[in-house]
């Protein structure tokens, strides 16, 4: 039965009747505490997003994703989820969302929302009736709260180690004052880990999920979705796990849950889509995820921590095709997002690859090579087959920014005892015009916003950008209106060039070429007959180290122009 019949009245929409739009999206990421600020508290809000509309429609976008916009402490910048009824105060109301998903809609455009099942925030009615309850009670069961070990049980249960590095384990205190059960958290204390095998917690997921599918919703982005399921038996964590061995990561038992939420999602007219954020090496074992009747797509991160390095690359994007094709989903390409360096800061380090544990602050950057760089990935990551996402701000082409250390509010800066930067840097409030106090984050009179924006930012701006037809905006309007029109570039398609070792080429359908020189000095072009778009300019037939270029070719002899 469709759910949009029961007590919502689904929005009218322009975005009906491809219900394989996921496959070749471009999906803009929206930050929006970040986006932009209508109500002037510093803060970005729903209403803003609304306002900006217009932009996101020009910039050529499919979807738009969210990060988590209900009410929270924002421990974990909203990844501590209060109520997943609601919206953030600061953000705006509920009834905004709607206004936000049906004025976006009307434009074309689809809205997925940040679904996080790992935890909730400690702040959640759930986990404030289980500490009172106390040790034994059915409230307790809705998550991991376990005695200690030792004499007073003032060892953890496990030796498991936080994704936000540190310990998983917090130590209650009882109601009369004495020392308590711990309870387990992948990450910070604010955030306790659900219990997957108890039922209300399965209910209250699927309610969720019809709660925003009903309100027109196009689809949930799945937080840390292959941690949800634990070991009941909490052992310590092994050596080297074998696939499916590891205690809380990529159990077995956890594709139960997103076949649920398949038949759930598509139990809906418009099938709502599933994505998962899913940190796997293991390339069979991430494609499990997407089997038909699961996810439909997943985040390719592969691709995204790879150096600047054609071999790498070009290995990492056969891989994630092979690793797709069995399963019949679609690659995704993603060159950041909230938690990751801006692409334009990691390519202009000698360390140009991505990993949470090599952040450092003042690492030696070269941002002139990385928006070089930046600019040439655009251009590729658009040209590959599947779902592209943008993050926010990556169409300006913004860099890293330096956060004072005071200023910081991310906790995997404090839990790395202050030697992580953290992921703040990549969270600043966007500049919209090339002056005033906030770059047009805020109106007029608003108050700072709430991570500083570089000065410098001015020259970044939408503003600044919009009538340059050299600009990173440009180049991305651009890329995205050309990828609309050319259905090659949509399709399946990709046959390997061979350009040399530094060169990352291939022919998409019959008329395009998509070109990359990854290397130091400027390359031959194949034979084309035109450029529909270079990351930089051409000279002499050559294309500059740096830059991509996606070349009109002749269909080869046999096939029809
Ligand atoms: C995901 C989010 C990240 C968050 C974490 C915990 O990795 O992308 O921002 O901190 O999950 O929810």
């Amino acid at each position: 039965m469709d759910s949009e019949v029961l007590g919502v009245k689904a929005p009218a929409t322009t975005v009906t009747g491809d219900h394989d739009w996921w496959r070749t999206a471009v999906i803009y990421q929206v930050y929006v505490r970040s986006f932009a600020d209508a109500s002037g508290d510093g803060t970005g809000d729903l209403a803003g997003v609304r306002d900006r509309l217009p932009y996101l429609a020009s910039l050529g976008v499919d979807a738009l994703w969210f990060n988590p916009w209900y009410p929270s402490p924002l421990a974990d910048g909203g990844y501590d989820v209060a109520d997943y009824r609601d919206i953030h105060p600061m953000f705006g109301q509920l009834a905004d969302a709607e206004a936000l998903i049906t004025e976006a809609a009307a434009l074309g455009i689809r809205t997925i929302i940040d679904i996080v099942p790992n935890h909730i925030s400690s702040a959640h009615p759930w986990f404030q009736e289980a500490l009172a309850a106390g040790p034994g009670s059915p409230e307790r069961e809705r998550f991991w709260f376990r005695p200690g070990g030792g004499v007073d049980g003032e060892q953890m249960p496990t030796d498991w180690v936080s994704s936000f590095q540190g310990t998983t384990w917090t130590r209650t205190t009882n109601p009369d004052g004495t020392p308590g059960e711990w309870y387990l958290h992948l990450f910070t204390p604010e955030q306790p880990d659900l219990n997957w095998n108890h039922p209300d917690v399965r209910r209250e997921h699927e309610e969720v999920l019809r709660f925003w599918f009903d309100r027109g919703v196009a689809g949930v982005r799945i937080d840390s979705a292959a941690l949800p399921v634990k070991d009941e038996t909490f052992p310590q964590l092994p050596a080297e796990p074998g696939p499916g061995e590891h205690p809380h990561v990529d159990r077995d038992e956890i594709h139960d849950i997103y076949r649920a939420w398949r038949a759930i999602a598509d139990s809906y007219t418009e099938p709502r889509v599933l994505v998962g954020e899913v940190w796997l090496e293991d390339a069979a074992r991430f494609a499990r995820y997407l089997r038909p009747d699961e996810m439909h797509t997943a985040f390719n991160f592969d691709f995204m921590t790879q150096p600047w390095d054609a071999a790498a690359m070009r290995t990492s994007i056969e891989r994630t095709l092979a690793e797709h094709a069995p399963v019949g989903a679609p690659a995704t390409w993603v060159l950041s997002n909230h938690d990751i360096t801006r692409p334009v800061t990691r390519y202009g380090r000698e360390d140009s690859g991505f990993a949470f544990d090599r952040k450092r602050f003042g690492t030696p950057t070269d941002l002139g090579l990385g928006t070089r760089r930046a600019r040439a990935a655009a251009l590729l990551t658009a040209a590959l087959p599947g779902c592209l996402y943008i993050y926010q701000g990556d169409e300006l082409g913004l860099p890293e920014a330096d956060i004072p250390r005071e200023l910081i509010e991310d906790p995997m800066h404090f839990r790395s005892g202050g030697v992580d930067p953290g992921r703040d840097g990549c969270r600043v409030p966007l500049p919209w015009t090339s002056a005033g106090p906030s770059l047009g984050f805020g109106p007029d009179g608003a108050a700072a916003p709430w991570l500083p924006q570089p000065t410098s930012w001015g020259s970044l701006s939408v503003a600044a950008q919009e009538g340059d037809p050299a600009s990173m905006l440009s180049l991305y309007r651009a890329a995205l209106a050309h990828r609309r029109s050319d259905a090659d570039l949509r399709g399946e398609a990709l046959e390997w060039i061979d350009a040399g070792a530094d060169v990352i080429a291939f022919r998409r359908g019959a008329r395009l070429i998509s070109i990359t020189n990854l290397g130091t000095a400027p390359v031959a072009l194949p034979p084309h007959s035109g450029v529909h778009l270079a990351s930089a300019p051409l000279a002499g037939g050559l294309l500059p180290p740096d830059s991509t270029a996606w070349l009109a070719v002749e269909p080869p002899s046999g096939e029809s122009a």
